[in-house]
């Protein structure tokens, strides 16, 4: 059965230049700071970020904690948007490990904060209240539906930050998929965030792994929790060489991935009972709505898995579909058909 999976771009599969180079890397003990290829790409992502240094991690999820653990202390209270990947899709590690108290905040569909809201948020004296600590946003914002979040913007929220004190984690699981869209170099968008995230293993194609960057000082303090958490591995340069291939030669072909979810997108929003705000379709994430009287979004979707198109149903009428390097354009018009035929199997 043909298979085109647009459930995340976290599916890709490492490219034949990737096997090759995991193959001949140089590698050594990277607790002993001795793995060659591992501290060459930690150098190269620090600077694709602007950042004064960078640590190879092996999930976005424990960049992320690791970047809360540092910028905060138990009982600190950090706000995001509710629907951020810190809040609801992270096992709760927030709380659970680093002890923190998440003031989560709705957004608008693009994902923006209200500015006026956001300040009445935020809590420095008020004892009985976690005193706010750290802002986190994503760039891309991955459920308001891969939305760019502007230097401009990003300046602005730095701008509140620095009134209140308050540090700034970036969520940039998928910055490089921003920068392209908006044609803006990835350090512009770096610029005002104390730390940044970014993942190999989603549209860059690598099989695993993110980068944490910030400055010297935050990278000896995130090393220590690293090892605390589990995260420190040894001989990383088998991964850390496809890293550097991620960086080097896969940001180039994202715009191919924010065609296809435009021409997705644009074919959903034509068929009955879809709902997608096309101002969110900015990169490779369709964030949509469906329903009809005889056919909701979970079966609309499970019918979809039985055809060998899969996407993900999150809740409500809500789900989502995402293009990557494996879904080309005539995968694009396959699935498109197939979505079709089961809302048109369902209304005879
Ligand atoms: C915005 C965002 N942040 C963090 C993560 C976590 O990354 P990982 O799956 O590598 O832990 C994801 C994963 O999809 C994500 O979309």
């Amino acid at each position: 059965m043909r298979i085109v999976d647009l459930r995340s771009d976290t599916v890709t599969t490492l490219t034949d230049k990737m096997h090759l180079a995991m193959k001949k890397a140089e590698i050594g003990d990277d607790g002993f700071g001795e793995d060659r290829t591992t501290n060459k790409f930690e150098d190269l992502a620090a600077g694709r970020v602007g950042k004064e240094d960078a640590l190879f991690v092996p999930s976005g999820v424990m960049g992320n904690l690791i970047a809360i653990m540092v910028h905060t202390k138990p009982g600190d209270g950090l706000i995001c948007d509710r629907n951020a990947h810190i809040n609801s899709m992270a096992s709760g590690n927030t709380a659970a490990v680093a002890g923190i108290t998440t003031c989560p905040l709705e957004t608008d569909t693009v994902g923006n904060f209200d500015k006026e809201e956001l300040e009445s948020h935020i809590n420095l004296d008020q004892i009985s209240t976690p005193k706010t600590t750290l802002l986190v946003y994503e760039n891309t914002n991955n459920l308001a539906g891969g939305t760019v979040v502007t230097p401009e913007a990003a300046y602005e929220l730095s701008m509140i930050s620095k009134k209140y004190g308050l540090r700034i984690h970036l969520d940039g699981a998928r910055i490089f998929n921003s920068s392209v869209a908006q044609g803006v170099e990835v350090a512009e968008l770096t610029r005002y965030c104390d730390s940044v995230m970014f993942c190999i293993s989603k549209g860059l194609s690598s099989p695993v792994g993110s980068i944490l960057a910030g400055s010297k000082d935050f990278i000896t303090q995130a090393r220590r929790f690293r090892k605390m958490l589990g995260g420190g591995m040894r001989q990383t340069g088998v991964l850390s060489a496809c890293g550097i291939i991620s960086l080097e030669e896969m940001v180039g072909r994202l715009g191919e991935d924010h065609d296809n979810a435009r021409l997705l997108a644009e074919g959903l929003a034509k068929i009955d009972g879809f709902y997608i705000a096309m101002e969110t379709v900015q990169t490779n994430i369709i964030r949509f709505t469906f329903n009809l009287p005889k056919l909701n979004c979970r079966k609309l979707i499970e019918d979809l898995e039985r055809r060998g198109v899969r996407a993900i149903y999150f809740n409500g009428n809500f789900g989502r579909m995402v293009t990557h390097k494996e879904i080309k354009r005539a995968d694009i018009l396959y699935a498109l058909e197939e979505v079709q035929n089961i809302v048109a199997s369902h209304q005879r």
